[in-house]
């Protein structure tokens, strides 16, 4: 590595991601709570002449952004997924990429269930009432939700965070059925321990059999849309659907449909297309009697975010050296 590598942060991070960053190179944080727009991005890649660049999910890195600065040798985001970064770009200029999986699975698992909860028992809606000093008395037909317990749970995707997700079902005693690109026989061995007999079938399958459905897959090509109008209207009416992986897995003109229609009972999302979802968008309208949603947050625990950024940290510094990344995004 060079004496003092410029690296450049797209925004700042918690101090350990920076601690290891600063021992060995000059580090340039965007000092904004608010990401630099794409021509600020070039353009401060640029200036720096960075060797290396530390972005999120936030920031679109393509190749712009990798010819901005012919030092430039390592990306690292501090995110599990890189839908946002142009890796084919990465790769044919040499730019290492790197990523951080499997940290934020617990947590962000952790977080499903907090959106799985809150549209089933409506706290939100029902925080809201109290609020608003309409709590006027006992009611027995007041705010009815779901049971979670003995109900039927479909995950969508059993990889790392699927898995965690599906884990956490055991205290409910729910059933678990799953879809994946094939039968995930470790994970189902994994879940067995905690005695839960996933069982594989089609995503139709899943979506028709279960009363939570919940995303757990990947952005590609395959998955963009994987949820249409078709795949809502399988859905039960009573269903709950939950995404904490990317929004653009849902076309959110059916997701809108589906809400207005009454095809589905709630959505319950981290993620959605677009982000950020503007306060007028007409998802909004369906909150918080049948939408619950939180900006992006999955991964935002104190501790996993600050794991992250020195896994990230990590990822650059050994695409400087020149050495085998930790967590490469081409593995
Ligand atoms: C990820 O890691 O891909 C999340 O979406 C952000 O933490």
């Amino acid at each position: 590595m060079s004496e003092r590598p410029t690296v450049y942060l797209t925004r700042d991070i918690p101090q350990a991601g920076r601690d290891a960053l600063e021992d060995h190179c000059e580090v340039v944080v965007w000092p904004d709570a608010v990401e630099p727009s794409h021509e600020t991005l070039i353009e401060r890649v640029a200036d720096l002449e960075a060797d290396g660049l530390f972005c999120t999910v936030a920031d679109t890195v393509d190749a712009t952004v990798m010819d901005a600065s012919e030092s430039l040798r390592a990306i690292g985001t501090m995110s599990v997924g890189y839908d946002h970064i142009d890796l084919e770009a990465a790769r044919a200029r040499e730019i290492t990429v790197g990523h951080t999986p499997g940290v934020l699975a617990e947590t962000t698992a952790d977080l499903g269930w907090a959106l799985l909860m809150a549209g089933a028992r409506r706290t939100v809606e029902a925080h809201t009432r109290v609020r608003d000093g309409d709590w006027e008395s006992w009611g027995p037909t007041v705010l009815l939700g779901r049971d979670i317990h003995e109900a039927t749970l479909g995950v969508v995707g059993l990889g790392r965070i699927g898995t965690e997700f599906a884990k956490r079902a055991a205290g409910f005693d729910m059933d678990v059925v799953y879809s994946h690109t094939s039968p995930n026989e470790a994970a189902e061995r994994e879940l067995a321990e905690y005695g839960i007999d996933a069982t594989y079938c089609s995503l139709e399958d899943v979506l028709e059999r279960s009363d939570f459905v919940s995303l757990h897959v990947p952005l590609l090509e395959d998955t963009h849309h994987l949820l249409g109008e078709d795949e809502l209207r399988r859905m039960d009416d009573e269903a709950i659907l939950v995404n904490t992986a990317r929004g653009e897995i849902v076309d959110t003109d059916a997701l809108v449909q589906a809400l207005e229609s009454g095809w589905i009972r709630h959505a319950a999302l981290d993620v959605s297309n677009p982000e950020p979802l503007p306060a007028d968008h007409q998802l909004l309208d369906h909150a918080p009697e049948s939408l619950t949603i939180s900006p992006h947050i999955g991964s935002a625990s104190m501790a996993t975010r600050s794991e992250m950024a020195v896994m990230t940290a990590e990822n650059i510094l050994a695409g400087l050296r020149g050495s085998e990344l930790p967590h490469s995004a081409f593995d």
